[in-house]
């Protein structure tokens, strides 16, 4: 395994109470599979990515275990994380201009990462550099490398940020709503971009979305989260076809279809995460919820070889 995630937990602590932002999630990631991560606005998602980089506020606290590469992250000297941040793993967030250093060309910007981690020459970097703009199918890579983030569309900083976050081959790619800041037309565009890299390089992606049909075009495996845990984990073949949370069954009806029909949304909002309902966190909006819902947590557990649920209703 390439990344071994064990009950996390990840906690806020603010003026308003303690935020329960991540509460119990244990996943695994293959070598060179996708994990696609989806869920609503606040559910944990964006908190899950920053604790396996190890970018979490200092108001964070983080209990369980991350293995990455044999190693424990959460108890790793921030020397050593560095080292491997930018390296062996990387991520790409939603706005890529607050990636990017405004006052530094692309150049400048793809040659720092190389000679961070690598000892080479300032013209390796930059062939480097220009090779991977050349992958990601900017045009004009050399134009482009002596541009500044703001004469750049939003779709083409984020070329630059994939190509930078792959340039070092690494061997974790997590990309948090990639295309969530861009037009609809560019979003489709970059996602193309991304399922063609996926199959030219050997890292693993845990790509974050909050679209499940997003989620299904990139993903291998697609694990949804819910009110910071984790309530249906399978391939993406599955969760179209076989369902079988009824927090993913609402997702999925929220899906627009390009046959058209009607898009229901799940009634009711992510709960607080400061003081979380009881028992399943999804009982006060779930149609099938009783008394046991709403006092005993369920367990996320397997219900067929590869496909995972926690909820009290499903039986097998
Ligand atoms: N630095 C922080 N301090 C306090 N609370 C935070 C912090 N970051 C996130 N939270 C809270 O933690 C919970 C989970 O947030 P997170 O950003 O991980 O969710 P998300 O699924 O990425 O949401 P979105 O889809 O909006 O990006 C939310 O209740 C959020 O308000
Ligand atoms: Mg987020």
């Amino acid at each position: 395994m390439l990344l071994t995630v064990d009950g996390l937990r990840v906690s806020y602590h603010t003026d308003e109470g303690i935020v329960r932002a991540v509460d119990g999630v244990t996943f695994s990631l293959d070598r060179r599979e996708t994990l696609a991560v989806v869920g609503e606005s606040g559910s944990g998602k964006s908190t899950l990515a920053l604790s396996v980089m190890g970018l979490l506020p200092k108001t964070a606290r983080v209990e369980g275990s991350i293995r990455f590469l044999d190693r424990e992250l959460t108890t790793m000297r921030e020397e050593e994380l560095r080292r491997l941040r930018g390296d062996r793993m990387t991520i790409v967030f939603q706005e890529p201009m607050t990636a990017l250093n405004p006052v530094f060309t692309i150049g400048r910007f793809m040659r720092d990462i190389y000679l961070t981690h690598r000892e080479g020459s300032e013209e390796e970097a930059l062939s480097l550099a220009r090779e991977w703009l050349s992958k990601v199918k900017v045009p004009g890579p050399d134009k482009v490398l002596n541009s500044y983030p703001h004469e750049l569309s939003g779709g083409m900083r984020q070329r630059v940020l994939i190509a930078s976050s792959l340039m070092l081959e690494p061997d974790l790619v997590i990309m948090d709503e990639p295309t969530s800041a861009l037009d609809v037309s560019v979003q489709a565009q970059i996602l193309r971009l991304i399922a063609e890299l996926k199959s030219q390089v050997e890292a693993s992606f845990i790509f974050i979305t909050h679209n499940l049909g997003v989620a299904a075009a990139v993903g291998d495996r697609v694990a949804v989260m819910y009110a910071g845990r984790m309530v249906e984990v399978a391939s993406k073949e599955e969760i179209f076809s076989d369902p079988m949370h009824p927090y993913t069954k609402g997702l999925l009806r929220a899906v627009p279809k390009v046959s058209g029909g009607e898009v229901e949304p799940i009634p009711g909002s992510v709960p607080s995460l400061v003081n979380p309902p009881s028992g399943c966190r999804f009982h006060p909006r779930c149609p099938l919820a009783d008394e046991r819902c709403s006092e005993e947590e369920p367990e996320l557990r397997k219900v067929r070889p590869g496909h995972w649920v926690a909820c009290h209703k499903v039986s097998g």
